[in-house]
């Protein structure tokens, strides 16, 4: 994610900035950095942390005091508060970024994905860099290109980018002049009183002004100091709707929703969009993972798998071992992290330990990384939190790239190691038996699925509806099988944890062994049951239930009229390969805990007992 700002006017831009990029800071805190225009030339101050360690180098330099306006035309000034994709978090990966000159300065939001062969090539020409990021790229490659027209330098080094990026940029030449552009990451020009500020979004704006501009993909704006022009990507000057922005500043870091689980939730489309972002080659049905470079042979020898996580991204793993077994034909196991450790897994040099973190903190997978290192096992991570110990202590990994994730009720995580776990398979498939033409079909499902997410976010009131109507049961049934027992057990855990609703996953077949017991009609079954290898079976124990008065709840394929006539009530989700199947049948249940919880008045995004980032055994 990361959160940028740009300000250009006749006030002081430091205090400006720094609020903004405060104000920002649930987009990404691993680090942070500034560049100001200081008479003649601009200057950068970055570091490591949060935002209050900026603040005191900035003290400690005497930065404050220069960075007052008299005589400075005014201030002019970008920032930055960094998540880190491509790069540890350092002072040195930390943005503004600039050439070798120190001329051009720029702060970045995305992913750059061919940064390395642009990397090469700019270094082949003499540029010297000076981080491990995708971003500096960007200014190396504008320097190279740049014949004192900022606005054609910025387009030509648009058009050799691929990507995804809000940018802003300033010039040591160019006092007077902000240039932003938007593709795929958010972007928003406000308009104050003879002041411009660009920022990822508007909770970084209104103190100042609440008339904004959003950016559209491939727009670019032109900041002087009097005015602004935008630019659409046919290079045509384009006249843009100024709109007000009605909320207020907690209300704008939520992007205007009540809660973050729900900003994260709906979220989704994007975050499984930058989870896979340029990390396949459809032609080829190849999964290309930058983070197992360095250990694809030893990849290609591993016989056996164990998956080890906690709570939520345990449920991945789970979906994640039959994935694997079934395209890739790798023997995997799942474990608990918290068992894992006090157990004895037979490990050898052969055996893969993976570990799935949102935090990269938590200390048993923590622990079940340093088991498996100390017997001689190759430890693999699926993690979100670049720098973080476990993506430190892991031999190889793969990063998610979806930002923080805020609220504990972890949603858009799940669904990012899911979709990481897809390509994966893939990964360990291609270098065994899968067939060119079933990594092809994977990945192009993959790739269409963001847009299905959509699709059954647009049908949250209905969810809504069925929260209403359940919301004062005591205890809930969640049954799947196969692929989505995994979504059984995380929509469990997805409803207990926040709405403290007693709630139970089971695998379907279970059902009769123990559980049915429970069934009256005063206890809902949720029943994931999309048209899959298994869908008769579980039709036959959504029958079962119904015998015993239990209410059934139905997640099913969109056009199964078959299950509408056995369920009270049927959420719909698009058909997919059933091996992606839980990406989208945990969306659905996502959002009826979250309007349980909402429903009774609960604290959605910081539920009792419970803690983000569990660092302690
Ligand atoms: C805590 C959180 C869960 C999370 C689990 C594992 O219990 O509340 O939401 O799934 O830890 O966290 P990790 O950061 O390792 O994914």
């Amino acid at each position: 994610m990361c959160g940028i700002v740009g300000y250009i006017g006749k006030n002081n831009a430091l205090p400006i900035l720094i609020d903004g990029i405060k104000r920002l800071e649930y987009r990404g805190y691993d680090s942070a950095g500034i560049a100001l225009y200081l008479g003649n030339k601009i200057e950068s101050v970055k570091a490591v942390g949060r935002i209050k360690e900026l603040e005191s180098c900035l003290q400690t330099l005497g930065v404050c005091e220069r960075a007052d306006p008299e005589g400075l035309l005014g201030g002019l000034g970008i920032a930055h508060t960094r998540w880190a994709t491509h790069g540890a978090p350092t002072e040195a990966n930390a943005h503004p970024h600039t050439d070798c000159q120190g001329k051009i300065w720029l702060v970045h939001n995305g992913i750059i994905e061919n940064y390395i062969q642009l990397k090469e090539h700019l270094i082949s020409k003499g540029h010297k860099f000076k981080s491990d990021t995708d971003t500096e790229v960007i200014a190396h490659l504008f320097e190279d290109l740049y014949e004192g027209d900022l606005l054609a330098t910025l387009q030509k080094t648009l058009s050799l980018i691929k990507g995804a990026y809000g940018l802003v940029l300033i010039h040591s030449d160019h006092p007077h002049k902000m240039l932003a552009a938007k593709m795929g990451s958010p972007l928003m020009v406000g308009l104050g009183d003879k002041e411009t500020i660009i920022a990822s979004d508007a909770s970084a704006i209104i103190n100042n002004t609440k008339q904004v501009i959003y950016l559209n993909d491939g727009e670019i704006a032109d900041i002087n100091r009097e005015n602004l022009k935008i630019i659409n990507s046919q290079n045509e000057v384009i006249d843009k709707k100024v709109e007000k922005i009605e909320w207020d500043i907690e209300a704008a870091q939520k992007g205007g929703y009540n809660h973050f689980m729900l900003k994260e939730i709906f979220e989704q489309p994007e975050t499984v969009k930058n989870s896979i972002r340029g990390r396949y080659i459809i032609e080829d049905g190849k999964a290309k993972l930058g983070g197992l470079d360095n250990f694809t042979n030893k990849i290609r020898e591993i016989k056996k798998i164990i998956i080890v996580a906690c709570g939520t991204a345990r449920n991945a793993g789970l979906a994640g071992k039959y994935m694997i077994e079934e395209y890739a034909g790798v023997p995997t196991e799942i474990d608990y992290a918290s068992e894992f450790r006090y157990r004895q897994p037979i490990l050898d040099s052969q055996t893969a330990v993976m570990v799935i973190s949102q935090s990269g903190e938590t200390a048993d997978t923590l622990a079940a990384v340093r088991e498996a290192k100390e017997k001689g096992a190759l430890t693999l991570g699926i993690v979100n939190t670049v720098g973080s110990t476990i993506a430190r202590e892991t031999d190889a990994g793969v990063y998610n790239h979806i930002g923080p994730e805020i609220s504990v009720a972890s949603t858009k995580a799940f669904t990012s190691e899911l979709a990481i776990l897809s390509l994966l398979t893939v990964f360990l498939g291609r270098q065994r038996k899968m067939s060119l033409i079933m990594g092809k079909r994977i990945l192009e499902e993959l790739e269409i699925l963001p847009k299905k997410i959509a699709k059954i976010l647009a049908a949250d009131k209905k969810i809504k509806a069925i929260a209403k109507k359940y919301k004062n049961a005591k205890n809930f049934a969640f049954l799947g099988r196969k692929y989505n027992s995994s979504i059984a057990f995380e929509g469990a855990l997805k409803l207990k944890e926040i709405s403290y609703i007693h709630a139970e996953g089971f695998v379907s077949g279970e059902l009769k062994h123990g559980p049915i017991a429970l069934i009256d009609k005063n206890m809902p079954s949720i029943f994931i049951a999309p048209k899959d290898s298994v869908y008769e079976k579980n039709m036959s124990n959504i029958e079962e239930v119904r015998a015993r008065c239990g209410k059934i709840i139905a997640i099913a394929t969109a056009g199964d009229k078959a299950i509408k006539k056995i369920s009270d009530e049927v959420i719909y989700i698009p058909k997919t390969l059933e091996m992606l199947t839980p990406i989208l049948a945990t969306i659905p249940l996502q959002l009826f805990a979250y309007y349980v919880a909402v429903l009774k008045g609960l604290d959605v995004d910081k539920p009792r007992n419970l803690a983000k980032s569990v660092t302690v055994e």
